[in-house]
């Protein structure tokens, strides 16, 4: 699938956000250390700081998403690439550009995406559901490298919430974002498919789709659950970097222990910050 343009001026997910102190063991409020649980955490408030600070760059939507795969080679899954390596069992690392779509609502801090069901990263979010998703911002000079779960809601969707943000999210794409879930599939082989490149110019100029349509089985919102968000910012000196973690994963350590439900999956979750070295 084609980079499919932005929301233009979308200003979802910025909210006015607050911290409490952690309080430490000597009652005393350590700076290093802050919970937020009412309200959103404190890395949501940096990273809408950096949406805002840096909208003018069209590419500051953009964000890399890694997921995880079985070694293949010439489309053919293997354990014997080389002499020396045999990748048995292993895995290896696919990233990607995607367009970040803004957060599910103003409560969650689960992130929106939108992709192609025929696309490699399904068959790979289905095997493993867990991806990291890494933004760089030029104009302040952070990156974020966010861990979390992948979600993939599709036109089989039971949860009624879930469904409609899907079709509300077709229904806000351009267009010509529309137009690309009807192009033939992602990834096929195009040499000697027969194809004349007249027929081929048509097949990607299929007739507008309208927003009011029931979304086609194509069209996958794909929903990315943080657990982990790793802020660096490079501009201060020395650089700062702060972890931010839910409180739940922290404490469990347990992935599949999180609940993910459909709305407000995040809402009563805490999240702790630590100051790490950069
Ligand atoms: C700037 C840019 C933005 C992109 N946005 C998306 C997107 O939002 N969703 C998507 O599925 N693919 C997007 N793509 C295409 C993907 O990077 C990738 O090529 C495609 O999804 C196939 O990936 P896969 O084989 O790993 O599934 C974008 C590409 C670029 C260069």
């Amino acid at each position: 699938m084609a980079a499919a343009t932005p929301t233009a001026g979308s200003n979802e997910g910025l909210r006015d956000l607050g911290g409490t102190c952690a309080v430490s063991k000597n009652d005393q409020c350590d700076p290093r250390v802050t919970v937020a649980s009412a309200s959103q955490p404190r890395w949501v408030h940096a990273l809408n700081n950096a949406l805002e600070a840096n909208k003018a760059d069209m590419h500051s939507r953009f964000v890399q998403l890694a997921t995880i795969t079985h070694f293949s080679f010439a489309g053919q899954e293997t354990t014997d690439i080389s002499e020396n390596i045999s990748p048995q069992g292993l895995l290896r690392p696919r990233v990607r550009w995607v367009v970040f779509r803004g957060f599910l609502n103003e409560n969650t801090t689960t992130f929106k995406v939108i992709t192609d069901s025929r696309s490699e990263k399904i068959k790979e979010i289905l095997q493993n559901p867990y991806g990291e998703i890494s933004w760089y911002f030029i104009q302040t000079r952070e990156q974020f490298r966010l861990a979390g779960r992948c979600q993939l809601v599709t036109a089989d969707e039971l949860d009624p919430v879930l469904a409609v943000a899907r079709q509300d999210q077709w229904a806000a794409l351009s267009d010509n974002a529309r137009k690309q879930f009807s192009w033939p599939a992602p990834g096929l082989k195009q040499d000697s498919d027969g194809i004349s490149e007249d027929t081929r110019k048509a097949l990607y100029n299929p007739p507008p789709v309208p927003g009011t349509s029931p979304p086609p089985e194509t069209f996958v919102l794909l929903l990315f659950h943080p657990f982990s968000v790793d802020h660096l910012q490079l501009r201060p000196n020395p650089q700062v970097r702060t972890v931010h973690e839910r409180v739940q994963w922290s404490i469990n350590k347990q992935p599949d222990g999180m609940e993910i439900r459909g709305e407000g999956v995040d809402e009563s979750d805490a999240w702790a910050a630590r100051r790490v070295n950069p």
